[in-house]
């Protein structure tokens, strides 16, 4: 969406708050020996608590109100009475809606000690998601933000998940612009508008650019690497971008 007015300012901040808070709790609680389910009954409260609604319940009927990946799994992880382990690569995504208005932002991070090269993609999709907020200009090129990210990640002998993009958001989960992709593509011209919403989602991978769904019809996978996500919601405007997720 583009934000016009004060309420729909507002009415993002309000959503992103929430989502964020949801985010941070959830990474506090993951600890050796809780399953993902109890993970998402602990965001199921916090969204009654504030109000709020789980988007992919909402919007797509998702089995779950936030989505849990671990390890093999890269994104949209059904919550199970999976037990997370010391050493897991996890990624929390929450997005919700309240008031008509909608956030999305996610994080991956190793529970504990883990491995040195899990801990690196974590970090590198940070940064890669920095250098992307550099180019998030009205006026700029959407294209840019994806250039920013895989050069980051080819710098760190990285590369990036291409059939995974960032998106619009605001009155929906979705919506236009349809992808904000991960690498340079020619083909996309578009120009981002001053206001607009989007949710910006570095994927950074250890060597395959390519996700496949899983048989649940949900989960998405790889065959080897290992994947990590860094995702906020954000306004762009002239005056700078507003994180409203943080
Ligand atoms: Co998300
Ligand atoms: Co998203």
């Amino acid at each position: 969406m583009i934000a016009k007015t004060e309420e729909d300012f507002n009415g993002l901040k309000e959503i992103g708050k929430i989502c964020g808070a949801i985010r941070d709790e959830l990474v506090q609680c993951t600890k050796p020996g809780i399953t993902t389910k109890e993970l998402d009954e602990i965001a199921e409260e916090m969204f009654k608590k504030a109000g709020a609604q789980s988007a992919p319940k909402g919007e797509y009927d998702f089995p779950g109100i936030t989505c849990i990946s671990i390890n093999e799994e890269v994104a949209h992880g059904i919550p199970s009475e999976r037990i997370i382990q010391e050493g897991d690569l996890v990624n929390i995504d929450v997005s919700g809606s309240k008031n008509g208005y909608f956030a999305d932002t996610g994080i991956s991070f190793v529970v504990g000690k883990g491995d040195k090269t899990l801990q690196k993609i974590c970090d590198v999709a940070k940064e890669a998601f920095d250098a992307g907020l550099e180019k998030a200009k009205p006026g700029s090129k959407k294209s840019a933000l994806g250039k920013a990210v895989h050069n980051v990640a080819k710098r760190h002998g990285l590369t990036v998940i291409k059939n995974l993009t960032g998106h619009g958001v605001g009155r929906s989960i979705h919506e236009a612009p349809e992808h904000i992709f991960n690498y340079f593509s020619r083909w996309d011209d578009e120009i981002l508008q001053d206001r607009m919403v989007i949710a910006f989602e570095p994927f950074i991978s250890t060597f395959e650019e390519e996700v496949f769904q899983s048989e649940d019809g949900w989960t998405f996978l790889t065959d080897e690497s290992f994947v990590a996500q860094y995702e906020h919601t954000i306004i762009l405007t002239k005056e700078g971008p507003i994180i409203t997720t943080l």
